[in-house]
């Protein structure tokens, strides 16, 4: 926190604002209400859970378990209504729920933490919390993907160049380009969802470490909040961060996906590509440059990515030394969790909107579609098909071709059929079927291919996904 530390321009405070006693550096070091208070829902959730166990196994009376009730019920209000008084004495989400129940119901408080440790009790809210974030970026990337499908379905004949080494390589259409991320983020969301399904279970109940001795049922606070079942070691419950981890990883993969198309509509909107328009709504101007539209969004984008690719990094480094159960390290894991999913649902947003925007230059698309010689291998394979070259020689064929074309400043399609014929005799006029762009796309029917009825077919599979 650097308000607390500095002045805005790096100069120390500890001598004015803090005493600079061991026990202002401790509060300084220790205090994570500043961010962990993000998880004040879950921290509910689980305390009423929690309480409501502890009175049906009579460990708590129940009227003490009512007044809790009452006391969290108030809580909730309070938080929904901004008056929730969260004070940084109080260090953590946790401690400042409990000092605010203890003035509201009075030394009843005091038994909600009865079998019950801060240990389980952080384990189980930080669970929820990314049990949420996983839920709500597969919805995100449904939406995304919805978003690509219905571009991919008003371009599913719309030719463009298709690219290795962003060099010239086939034709292809711009709707099976955009149903390759379709493809991407389905995968993506599958992550998130096999990372929900194995944090789904309840470390609530583990206590400090060991257990507890006192008669609790962790199924019953479990199936309260969702979970499968309760995990099955203490030690692990309270010490387990990997579902965050894994989270994380998946957050991280999606984010590079979102990079590349990033990338893409950058590359795509320059006027030198001049593929796709941004809309206003998602560029923004120079201040010197009149000309410019700029694509900030799609930069911006890009960039997250290494906010979510840090985040990973940054809780596997705080988890990879810690001996088993807890330790305090293991505060710092939040705030990684927090950023990555911020920004990925930041940059899910934006992407949406401008897929929804993108103005597709079809024309200019497929014009460049043709450009570089794209349409060679169509010429080695008809060579291979019609005249029985083997693979190899019609390649050289078609590559002779393509530098006799060069010489003349054409097209392949433009290339005179004397010129092919003085290369390989056998060849006949046939052959400029399918030397264009379109003819190219066109004959790609192999299942995954660019031709427009396969991309048509694809596009029908993930409508039926997606309804
Ligand atoms: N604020 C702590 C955290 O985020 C809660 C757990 C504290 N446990 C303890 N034994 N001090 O990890």
């Amino acid at each position: 926190m650097p308000s607390k530390t500095t002045d805005g321009r790096g100069h120390l405070l500890w001598g004015g604002r803090f005493s600079a006693k061991p026990d202002a550096l401790m509060q300084a070091i220790n205090v994570s209400i500043g961010f962990d208070r993000r998880l004040a829902a879950e921290d509910l959730a689980g305390s009423k859970a929690h309480a409501a166990m502890l009175a049906e196994t009579g460990v708590i009376s129940a009227e003490d378990g009512q007044a809790i009730q009452n006391g969290l019920a108030a809580i909730e209000q309070e938080m929904a209504a901004g008056t929730f008084p969260f004070r940084e004495e109080f260090e953590d989400i946790h401690l400042n729920v409990e000092k605010r129940l203890e003035e509201l119901i009075g030394p009843a408080a005091g038994r909600l933490h009865t079998a019950r440790s801060r240990n389980d009790q952080v384990a189980l809210d930080l669970r929820l919390w990314t049990r949420g974030a996983c839920e709500r970026t597969i919805e995100q990337l449904r939406r995304l993907q919805r978003a690509l499908l219905a571009k991919a379905e008003t371009h599913a004949a719309t030719l463009m160049p298709g690219f290795t080494h962003l060099q010239s390589a086939q034709p292809v259409t711009f709707g099976h380009h955009l149903m390759a991320y379709v493809e991407m983020f389905g995968r993506d969301a599958g992550r998130f969802s096999d990372a929900r399904m194995r944090l789904n279970e309840n470390p609530l109940g583990a206590a400090a470490l060991a257990g507890t001795s006192f008669p609790i049922d962790r199924r019953q606070t479990a199936a309260a909040l969702g979970f499968d079942r309760p995990m099955a070691n203490s030690l692990d419950a309270v010490s387990a961060r990997d579902f965050a981890l894994e989270a994380l990883a998946a957050a991280a993969i999606s984010s590079t996906h979102l990079s590349r198309l990033a990338e893409e509509i950058v590359l795509w909107s320059t006027p030198q590509f001049g593929f796709v328009r941004l809309s206003d709504a998602f560029t923004t101007g120079s201040s010197i440059m009149p000309q410019k539209r700029n694509p900030d969004a799609a930069e911006l984008t890009r960039a997250k990515t290494g906010r979510v690719l840090g985040a990973f990094t940054a809780l596997a480094v705080v988890m990879k030394g810690l001996p088993l159960a807890y330790s305090k390290d293991m505060q710092e894991d939040k705030v990684p969790v927090f950023e990555a999913f911020d920004s990925l649902e930041l940059a899910l947003a934006a992407m949406g909107g401008m897929v929804d925007d993108l103005e597709v230059d079809a024309g200019r698309m497929a014009a460049a579609a043709g450009f570089g010689y794209a349409t060679a291998t169509d010429l080695a394979d008809w060579l291979v098909r019609v005249l029985g070259l083997p693979f190899r020689q019609a390649h050289h064929v078609a590559g002779t071709a393509v530098k006799r074309a060069e010489a003349l400043g054409v097209e392949l399609a433009a290339l005179p059929l004397g010129e092919l014929q003085a290369i390989e005799p056998g060849v006949t006029a046939e052959v400029y079927g399918v030397l264009t762009p379109e003819a190219s796309a066109a004959s790609r029917r192999s299942y995954g291919g660019t031709a427009p009825e396969e991309v048509r077919a694809q596009i029908a599979r993930w409508k039926e996904v997606l309804r």
